[in-house]
């Protein structure tokens, strides 16, 4: 049991992949690395520059300051996970708003950042020991990760969940507004011709639209002693 792994969690938006992720990492011992941060980080980025906004984006100047863009997690001891920074800069609460949300999907399309992104997780990961989730860790990031789960729920309970978060951060949104938004971005991300979201084939799907995190969490603790004893 002491040899280390790679799990890939991927799936929709607001399925609760970081909530599980980071149980199962701290269980293990394992460092946990939260994709969709990165990319909304460089979104928050393309933000304050003004390249993006309602209705424009300068997608070209974006890509030709992506080198200048300086990316890192910093573990806090208090929360049990490391925080994003923006050069240097902890953007953790700015990345999770809704308005970075409306535009990440964007930037996640463009490959110029994919590849930059695949590139730090591969490094991150690459001596095992990490649980890293997002929308391409088991088909790009990791395809050989020894365990690949893939989270699923319906797009109503998914925008419940984000809708009851948001409201708890003092963030004013509809539930109208959360729900466009996770059926947008579930499109925009199943459909994009760079690394779109599916199921790698040799994941377990697990969709948690009437599972309780408890319940989820078993299972996947299941998942993950089943792989420990054949690697
Ligand atoms: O997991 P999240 O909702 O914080 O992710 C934010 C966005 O980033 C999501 O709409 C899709 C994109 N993303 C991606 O394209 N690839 C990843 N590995 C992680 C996130």
């Amino acid at each position: 049991m002491n040899k280390k792994i790679t799990i890939a969690i991927d799936g929709f938006s607001s399925t609760g992949k970081s909530t599980l992720a980071k149980q199962v990492a701290s269980k293990l011992g394992y460092a946990y690395v939260d994709t969709g941060a990165m990319y909304r980080a460089i979104t928050l980025f393309a933000m304050k520059k003004g390249y993006i906004g309602a209705g424009f984006f300068d997608k070209e100047s974006l890509i030709a300051v992506l080198a200048e863009v300086k990316l890192q997690f910093k573990f806090n001891e208090d929360l049990g996970y490391g925080e994003m920074f923006l050069n240097d800069e902890n953007v953790e609460q700015q990345i999770r708003k809704i308005a970075v949300s409306g535009f990440v999907s964007k930037v996640a399309e463009i490959s110029e950042v994919r590849s930059k992104l695949v590139e730090q997780q591969q490094q991150m990961g690459k001596d095992k020991g990490i649980v890293m989730d997002g929308r391409d860790i088991g088909t790009v990031v990791f395809p050989d990760a020894e365990l690949k789960i893939f989270m699923t729920a319906t797009a109503a309970t998914r925008a419940q969940r984000r809708y009851q978060e948001l409201l708890a951060k003092g963030d004013l949104v509809t539930h109208e507004a959360v729900l466009k938004n996770v059926e947008e971005r579930d499109y925009i991300d199943t459909h994009r011709e760079n690394s779109p979201l599916k199921i790698a084939p040799n994941a377990t799907t697990i969709d948690n639209s009437n599972l309780t995190k408890e319940a989820q969490f078993d299972l996947v603790m299941q998942l993950v002693t089943n792989v420990l004893v054949v690697v």
